[in-house]
């Protein structure tokens, strides 16, 4: 493989991570298996939404995507020569429990019988999350996560997950990013089911937490030995100015984006400041909940992506002083580093694995290659970030660059590109880009060094 030796010393400069950190690159399945309508499938919110004309960027849909579903062997040949440890990936509802309730899919779960017998073999562990947002759409037309029997439904997908596959994965996580299904998807409407209610949306936020506690119980009933969790997305809010505003902006905009869950899961309340400032549109909390959505955790997934940057007097912009992503998001490892050490502090969380961490970039190839030096140094200083937290004493076990390959992007469609594999999607035909190959060799440097 060639090396890229040169896009190392950064990164380098810290001190090696432990010998047993684990090195893994993550996808979730609307993004990414296509085959919408085949094997069984039942279509889910997003193929519905995703129809709907003005939703997506261009008009795309998850219909095809990167034909995982049919080249999954080809990605897990991918995976091996980046040489990771793990893959985080994540269950398709629909796939396996076409209707939300009822009926099992054979063929749905021999899929990912089948994806596990490849990973198996190419010695790369797998690490499941049972819900990243693509609800079948049987249960949308119940009323999705606003309706509270959605939260038993999970569960007992969860106990399925655990009865046919809990021995071969390493991790379970029940949620990816729930701050998105609840808010995005039923607040702002940027993604699917599309509603623009608060009220809604803070309700689907305390569902959400309910079929996480109910899953866990369910999961540990059904005698699962993988670790089980959740995944979060987590951004510091830090005040745009050193005024009291600002300060209050901040200190709100972290309740709504990382207390709002973290502390249902680790200190058995919504914060108090978030339901004062909700008034009425706060959840309906049934008693028995709270304690539910509070059981002990074995692991905690953090996604990060940039920080929140509260209360700037308008017009006045982040300073971005290392620039902005192609989502136009500002790029911030230091708040990487800031965040882990203050959740250590506050929550005495159990381990955590970064579970997502990447960028989008303008990738355009070049003769069979992709140059994308800003994607290196993304990754580089975010995993420097890291290792930082870790000696200033977060107890971090793994990181996952987000993706393995270019995808569907929600409601940018496919014109934003996160992969370290560029995905040509008229002919499917993958390409490293110079961060799979950095990546590559800097596992490997990490593996000589432990
Ligand atoms: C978080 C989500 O989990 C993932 O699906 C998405 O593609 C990335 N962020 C990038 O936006």
């Amino acid at each position: 493989m060639k090396t890229l030796a040169s896009a190392l010393p950064d990164a380098a400069a810290s001190a090696p991570f432990p010998a047993d950190f684990i090195w893994g690159v993550a996808t979730s399945a609307y993004q990414i298996e296509g085959a919408a309508h085949e094997g069984g499938r039942g279509p889910s919110i997003w193929d519905v939404f995703a129809a709907t004309p003005g939703k997506v960027a261009g008009g795309d849909t998850g219909e095809h995507a990167c034909d995982h579903y049919h080249r999954y062997r080809e990605d897990v040949a991918l995976m091996q020569s980046l040489g990771v440890d793990a893959y985080r990936f994540s269950i398709a509802w629909p796939r396996v429990q076409p209707d939300g309730a009822g009926a099992w899919n054979e063929e749905g779960w021999a899929f990912y019988g089948r994806l596990l017998d490849a990973l198996d073999d190419a010695g790369i562990a797998a690490h499941a999350t049972l819900y990243h947002w693509d609800l079948p759409q049987a249960l949308e037309d119940k009323g999705g996560w606003r309706n509270r029997d959605t939260a038993a439904r999970f569960a007992d997908y969860a106990a399925e997950f655990v009865r046919r596959f809990g021995e071969r994965v390493k991790t379970i996580a029940t949620h990816n990013e729930p701050l998105c299904t609840a808010m995005i998807g039923h607040e702002e409407g940027r993604f699917a089911p599309g509603l623009k209610d608060r009220k809604a949306a803070y309700q689907v936020a305390h569902h959400l937490l309910l079929s996480h506690g109910l899953a866990m119980q369910a999961m540990r009933a059904a005698g699962a030995r993988a670790a089980l969790g959740i995944v979060l997305n987590q951004s510091p809010a830090y005040p745009a100015a050193p005024t009291e505003d600002a300060r209050i902006a901040a200190r709100l905009a972290d309740a709504m984006c990382n207390r709002l869950f973290m502390d249902p899961l680790f200190r058995g309340a919504y914060p108090a400041d978030l339901l004062a400032h909700l008034g009425a549109d706060a959840p309906v909390v049934l008693p028995g909940d709270m304690a539910l959505i509070g059981a002990p955790l074995d692991f905690l997934g953090i996604n990060y992506y940039s920080r929140i940057w509260a209360g700037a007097p308008a017009g006045q912009p982040a300073p971005c002083a290392l620039g902005v992503t192609d989502m136009g998001w500002e790029i911030y490892p230091q708040g990487l580093t800031e965040h882990l050490v203050r959740i250590a502090r506050d929550y005495n969380p159990p381990p955590i694995y970064i579970t997502e961490n990447g960028a989008a970039c303008v990738d355009v190839p070049e003769a069979g290659a992709v140059h994308d030096p800003q994607r290196i140094r993304f990754l580089a200083s975010h995993i420097a970030a890291l290792r930082s937290a870790m000696a200033q004493g977060a107890d971090v076990r793994g990181y996952f660059a987000w993706s393995l390959l270019d995808n569907f992007e929600w409601d940018s469609g496919y014109a934003k590109r996160f992969g370290l594999v560029f995905v040509d999607y008229p002919t499917q035909q993958r390409t490293l880009k110079d961060s799979a190959l950095w990546y590559h060799d800097w596992i490997v440097g990490q593996r000589r060094a432990a």
